[in-house]
């Protein structure tokens, strides 16, 4: 067994935390012989119910769950943490404007950002779920001024593996059989799916589906599965957006296997012409811990109006957090 490090997961007697803890004690995120410490954070109201949380987690006895810290208190939840799940948000209420909604996770991501710039591992690598996941991420980078921005990532792995799931339905395929699925841009509905450089057995996948089927239902499906699960489940994804936040850290830590990429939410860097200052959905591959976009993708017309598209929304809502930022 190595020692252990220690991951930090706010919002931790939620669904997606539900989903997600126990998965992450077991060793499915960091491997079986990586002991894990849980620094789980809530608010205070809920920490009876993440009380209980804890009492199940001890009482599966896992053999890679080295120990538990359950607070209310930012400064002790990513005290010397190596990996950070930042899922507690605030969902829009009823009535709620997308100011408001940006306001009330500003007050929640600006605090984060400064307590990982704190007291954090100085190699942390932080992964936002809560939603609006790519400008929540830009609020905690832009309070976390002593860390490398790239520490702060944000989730497309969800819209990534829906992706897979899609196209392996449409072409009889498994999942594992495609290679280099891209989700570029938001999590949100405006996110681009591209299929252009996806294999499936090894080949392309535009070769075995028709554009109709592209623009008109695999496009749109991927983009609004989550209004789709919600409508049919009436809560939104949590055991598969819980299971995307084990990819993307496993990912992360352990690296992309050869001939493949995966879909990170990343700070722009000006590559494919989306310039620096926000996070991006971007095809990358990943080795000893540290991720590169992928380069030299060819972009046609069709993709570079939804590759812009999503990239203006994500300055709209960058716009509307700037005041947020550590001067
Ligand atoms: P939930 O409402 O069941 O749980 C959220 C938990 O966060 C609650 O227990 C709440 O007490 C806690 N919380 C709120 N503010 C907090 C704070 N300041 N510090 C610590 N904890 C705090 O919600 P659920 O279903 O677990 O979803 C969480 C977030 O993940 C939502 O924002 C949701 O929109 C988002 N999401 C993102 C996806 C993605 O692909 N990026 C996919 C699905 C959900």
């Amino acid at each position: 067994m190595k020692a252990p490090v220690r991951v930090a997961v706010t919002g931790a007697a939620g669904q997606i935390g539900y989903a997600l803890l126990f998965r992450i004690a077991a060793g499915d995120m960091l491997g079986p012989d990586q002991p894990v410490i849980l620094h789980l954070l809530e608010i205070t109201p809920a920490l009876p119910a993440l009380q209980g949380v804890v009492m199940e987690l001890n009482d599966c006895a896992f053999p890679t769950l080295a120990g538990v810290v359950a607070t209310d208190d930012l400064n002790v939840a990513f005290k010397d943490v190596d990996y950070a799940l930042l899922v507690g948000a605030r969902p829009r209420g009823p009535g709620m404007e997308r100011k408001d909604l940006l306001e009330a996770n500003g007050a929640i991501f600006g605090p984060q950002g400064k307590a990982l710039n704190d007291h954090a591992s100085r190699d942390v690598k932080v992964l936002v779920v809560g939603n609006p996941a790519n400008t929540n991420a830009l609020i905690a980078q832009q309070n976390a001024p002593d860390l490398d921005p790239g520490c702060f990532t944000a989730m497309v792995r969800l819209d990534h593996n829906r992706a897979l799931s899609q196209l392996a339905e449409k072409t009889g395929a498994h999942t594992t059989d495609i290679k280099k699925m891209t989700i570029w841009g938001n999590h949100s509905s405006t996110q681009y799916p591209d299929l252009h450089h996806a294999t499936v057995n090894g080949k392309a996948a535009m070769s075995l589906v028709d554009q109709t089927w592209y623009e008109a239902d695999f496009i749109p499906t991927v983009q609004q599965r989550g209004a789709a699960i919600i409508k049919a489940r009436g809560a939104s994804s949590a055991a598969s957006a819980a299971s995307a936040a084990i990819d993307h850290m496993r990912t992360w830590a352990q690296g992309t296997a050869e001939g493949d990429w995966a879909s990170m939410g990343i700070p722009s860097d000006g590559s494919y012409d989306i310039a620096p200052g926000v996070i991006y959905g971007y095809p990358v591959t990943v080795k000893d811990g540290k991720y590169t976009i992928v380069q030299g993708l060819a972009i046609n017309a069709f993709s570079r109006a939804r590759m812009d598209a999503t990239e203006k929304e994500l300055r709209e809502e960058r716009a509307g957090v700037e005041h947020l930022f550590a001067k």
